[in-house]
């Protein structure tokens, strides 16, 4: 009894505690994450082990790097859909976008050409370099105008983590939600990324957790992660408080 009940706990502790992801790069084709749908494939099922059933996949849309418009995305998900059904993989998919927060992000947004999560929640980017001019106005309209915005992976900006700290304070209690990234806990950056995470976590500001999974190696890092007392820790902490599963209802 007692070996099955440890394999029981075992095999819980190998899972996400949510079963919506809202951050992935696993669309074919189309960005820095999955190169080709046989890819995508195989990375749907590492996260459907996790315990994902519903997954909204979020392509890079940046001006510079990646100018993805819907004639684009779309098809993508399209053969993705078609390739998981013809695999047998059953899951939830759909798309919206990862939203660098750029010219051409408010031109395509005005445009109608910007795919949103449920409710109207969009996940928004800062560039990695410096914080987006007028940010806090931006993430206003976007409120006045009656979008839900969620900014991806915080802890990853050193401009806030190194220099600027209080900013977190500022704009989660200016109503921007926060998605912190699992690989961020799980130390797949550097430990700066994941001590900022914990501490968002011990501010109570972690709303969504994504997995922002591009690639083998990221999956690796996250199935090594999942059996770790960190990933209890972090888990225990955030029981009850994260949204994934909850807003696109
Ligand atoms: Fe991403």
């Amino acid at each position: 009894m007692a070996f099955f009940s440890f394999l029981s706990r075992k095999s819980e502790s190998a899972r996400l505690p949510f079963r919506t992801d809202i951050h992935c790069h696993i669309l074919p084709g189309v960005d820095d994450g999955s190169p080709d749908v046989e890819t995508s494939v195989e990375l749907v099922k590492r996260m459907r082990n996790w315990g994902l059933d519903r997954i909204i996949a979020t392509p890079h849309i940046t001006e510079a790097t990646f100018p993805n418009t819907p004639d684009v995305l779309d098809p993508a998900l399209h053969e993705l859909e078609d390739a998981l059904k013809n695999a047998g993989v059953d899951v939830d998919l759909s798309r919206a976008s990862e939203n660098r927060i750029d010219d051409f992000f408010r031109a395509e947004l005005a445009a109608g050409q910007i795919t949103t999560f449920p409710n109207r929640y969009i996940l928004v980017e800062n560039s990695f370099i410096q914080e987006p001019w007028q940010l806090d106005q931006f993430l206003f309209d976007l409120k006045i105008q009656g979008y839900n915005p969620i900014m991806a992976h915080p802890e990853r900006f050193h401009y806030y983590f190194e220099e600027h700290p209080e900013r977190y304070d500022q704009l989660h209690r200016a109503g921007v939600l926060f998605q912190v990234n699992v690989l961020s806990l799980a130390g797949g950056y550097t430990k700066k990324e994941k001590r900022t995470a914990e501490k968002l976590i011990e501010k109570g500001y972690v709303d969504f957790l994504g997995t922002d999974l591009h690639n083998f190696r990221h999956a690796d890092v996250i199935d090594a992660y999942l059996t770790t007392k960190d990933a209890r820790r972090h888990f225990d902490a955030l029981e009850n408080r994260l949204l994934n599963d909850k807003v696109f209802i």
